[in-house]
């Protein structure tokens, strides 16, 4: 394939979502990985922020684009020559979700789009954001579960945010 999408809130990126990343790149020529705004949801991480994660923690691998966009992934898909999304599959609880959505993006797609999902590496099934944030806030060791990096940026913002 020569370009593929691989999108999400990203806030921030783990490494499970790194996983995914590295394998996907095997797989096509290019690689976008794309921040998508969700206006109705306050993030941790602003788009800069969690483009700049990504940015530092992809740095070794020549095949991948960062961008971000808000709207249709569909429209971003159809207008970028995207030709296939990738998705990670972790557990059942995912494929009931994702499935509505990659029917739904069936139907916006331009022909021969595809939605390919990858499953997850066994030991990294557990991690999503969410439960790295609130884990992190309370207190907790996320080590080894994101980049580096992106734990030395969590590390400031905490500090910024007064501990929140
Ligand atoms: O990392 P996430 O939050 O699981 O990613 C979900 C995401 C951002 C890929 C999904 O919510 C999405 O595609 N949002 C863009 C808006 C859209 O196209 N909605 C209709 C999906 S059928």
């Amino acid at each position: 394939m020569k370009k593929v999408l691989f999108a999400g809130s990203f806030d921030p990126i783990t490494c499970g979502h790194l996983d995914l990343i590295n394998r996907a790149s095997q797989l096509c020529e290019t690689i976008v990985v794309g921040v998508v705004e969700n206006k109705s949801k306050v993030p941790y991480f602003t788009v800069e922020e969690r483009m700049n994660m990504i940015r530092e923690a992809t740095a070794h691998l020549d095949n991948v684009e960062i961008d971000c966009f808000s709207g249709l992934l569909a429209d971003y898909v159809n207008a970028n020559g995207i030709q296939a999304v990738v998705r990670g599959l972790r557990a059942t609880t995912d494929f009931e979700y994702e499935i509505q959505m990659a029917q739904m993006n069936d139907r916006l797609y331009n022909d021969g789009i595809e939605t390919i999902f990858l499953m997850t590496t066994p030991g990294q099934s557990f991690i999503s954001s969410s439960m790295i944030k609130e884990v992190f806030l309370l207190g907790g060791t996320v080590e080894g579960l994101v980049p580096d990096n992106v734990l030395q940026y969590m590390k400031e913002k905490r500090e910024q945010k007064g501990g929140k």
